[in-house]
C-alpha cells in the first residue's frame, strides 16, 4: 500500500504505541486485500460490545489498547451491551459475566466511545449521508447504511474496527469502490401492492438465503416503506445471508433506476418474488408447531420510538397474559422518549418489560430457560435457535402482541 508521510510516521511509532499498533493492523488488512491506500472515514461503529461474544480475550484486548493510549479520532458508536444497562441483576445476569462486561464497557469508554449501546446508531446520533465513507461492523447497520443512506462501508470486524476508530481511516477496498457497488442479481418483486409489515423481514430473510453476499437490485417495491420497515428488511438479509448492500430502486440513493443500480453490469440471475414466496419463507422461518409460547421478544434491531408507540396502540389498554414474558429491546434514546411520552409506563402497566440497550441474542438469556421465542424479527429468527437454543415463531408485530395477550400463538395467516 502507498502510505503518506503522516501514515508512515504513525507506523514508525511517532504518535505513540496505540496508533502504531492500529496502523500496523490496518496496513496488514489492506495489503492482504490488495488495497492501494487508506481513506478517511467519518464514523465507526464497533462490535466489540458484549462479553457473550467478546469472551475474555476480547475484553483483555480492548483493555490493552486503551492502556496503550488508544483514543478514537472520529465519532465512534457501539453495538448493544451484553446485559441490561439499567438493571442487569433483574435480567438475571450472572455476577461473573457482569464483571467482565463492565470491564469491557470501561475499556471502550476510556477510548472515547459514544455510550449509547445500540445496533441502530442511525436513529439519531450517527446518521451517515449519501456517499460518505464510514467503517461500521454491525451487519444490520452496515446493510442499512449502504442500502438506505447510500453511505459506504464494508462489514468490518471486531478489533479492526477499533483500529479504524483510532486512526480515522480504512483500507480502500470492497464497497468503498464504485466498481464493487454495482448490482449483480435482479429481484423482481411481483407482489403488486405495498408489503405488509411482516413481509419486509420475510423478504430480507428470503433474499439473504438467495443472494449470499451478492448485491441484489429490487425492482417493484410499491408504496413508501418506513425506516422501520427498511431496517427489518436489511437486518434479516444481513443475517440469513451476508448482504451488505441492496439496491432498492427508488429508495437507495444510487438506484434511481434499474440501469443506475447495475451501472453497466449484466444481471447474473433474475429472481422473482411473489406473495406465495413470502408465505412459504414465513413457514420455513418457524421452527415451532404448537400453540404454546413463553417469551415474546421485540426489538431486533432495537425498536424505535415509533415501534414502541405501535405496540402500545395494538395493546389498546389490554394486559399481556400471565403465562407469557414479553420484552422490548431499545436504546436509551428511544427509552427516554418513551418515558417523556408516557409510553413506557403504559407498556409496563400492560406487563411488558423494557430491556435497556441489550438484546435477546447477545445477553445471557439461557438463565431464563425460555423454550420458544415469538418475534417479529427476521434477524432474531435466524440467530435465536443457535444463540438462545429456543424454538422460534416468526410473525407480524400485531400477531406477537395478540399472542402475548392471549397466552398462546395467534396467527392471521
Ligand atoms: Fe441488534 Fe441484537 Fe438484533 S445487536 S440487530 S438486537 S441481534
Amino acid at each position: 500500500m502507498e502510505l503518506t508521510s503522516e501514515e508512515l510516521a504513525i507506523l514508525n511509532g511517532d504518535e505513540g504505541k496505540a496508533r502504531q499498533f492500529a496502523m500496523e493492523i490496518l496496513v496488514k488488512v489492506g495489503e492482504s486485500c490488495n488495497a492501494k491506500r487508506l481513506i478517511p472515514i467519518d464514523s465507526v461503529h464497533l462490535v466489540l460490545h458484549a462479553y457473550k461474544s467478546a469472551f475474555t480475550a476480547g475484553v483483555e484486548a480492548a483493555e490493552r489498547i486503551a492502556e496503550m493510549g488508544g483514543r478514537f479520532t472520529v465519532p465512534t458508536t457501539i453495538d448493544p451491551c451484553g446485559m441490561d444497562t439499567e438493571d442487569w441483576r433483574a435480567a438475571r445476569t450472572p455476577e461473573d459475566y457482569a464483571k467482565m462486561q463492565i470491564r469491557l464497557n470501561n475499556a471502550v469508554m476510556k477510548m472515547g466511545v459514544i455510550p449509547v449501546w445500540t445496533c441502530t446508531p442511525y436513529y439519531g446520533f450517527n446518521l451517515p449521508r449519501f456517499g460518505e465513507n464510514i467503517a461500521w461492523s454491525e451487519s444490520s447497520a452496515v446493510s442499512f447504511a449502504n442500502t438506505v443512506c447510500g453511505a459506504r462501508t464494508n462489514r468490518q470486524s471486531a478489533i479492526i474496527d477499533i483500529c479504524m476508530g483510532i486512526i480515522g481511516k480504512a483500507p480502500e477496498m470492497g464497497l468503498y469502490l464504485d466498481e464493487n457497488r454495482k448490482g449483480e442479481v435482479l429481484i423482481q418483486l411481483n407482489v403488486g401492492r405495498p408489503l405488509k409489515q411482516w413481509e419486509y423481514p420475510a423478504l430480507g430473510f428470503l433474499l439473504g438465503k438467495k443472494l449470499g453476499s451478492r448485491i441484489g437490485v429490487i425492482d417493484g417495491m410499491k408504496g413508501s416503506p418506513s425506516q422501520d420497515n427498511l431496517k427489518s428488511l436489511c437486518a434479516a438479509a444481513a443475517a440469513s445471508g451476508s448482504v451488505a448492500l441492496l439496491h432498492i430502486v427508488g429508495i437507495t440513493p444510487e438506484a434511481r433506476s434499474v440501469e443506475d443500480a447495475f451501472s453497466g453490469n449484466i444481471p447474473e440471475e433474475t429472481i422473482s418474488v411473489r406473495e406465495e414466496d413470502l408465505l412459504n419463507i414465513r413457514k420455513e422461518m418457524n421452527t415451532h408447531e404448537g400453540e404454546e409460547i413463553d417469551f415474546v421478544a421485540l426489538g431486533c434491531p432495537h425498536y424505535s420510538i415509533n415501534e414502541m408507540i405501535r405496540v402500545r396502540d395494538i395493546l389498546n389498554g389490554r394486559k399481556i397474559h400471565e403465562s407469557v414474558t414479553m420484552w422490548i429491546f431499545a436504546n436509551s434514546y428511544a427509552i427516554k422518549l418513551s418515558e417523556e411520552m408516557g409510553i413506557r409506563e403504559e407498556l409496563e402497566k400492560a406487563g411488558i418489560i423494557i430491556r435497556a440497550e441489550t438484546c435477546m441474542i447477545i445477553s445471557p438469556l439461557s438463565e431464563w430457560g425460555f423454550k420458544t421465542i415469538m418475534t417479529d424479527s427476521g434477524k432474531c429468527t435466524h440467530y435465536a435457535p443457535m444463540e438462545c437454543k429456543t424454538d422460534i415463531v416468526f410473525a407480524s408485530t400485531e400477531e406477537c402482541v395478540e399472542s402475548a395477550v392471549a397466552g398462546h400463538v395467534v396467527m392471521e395467516v
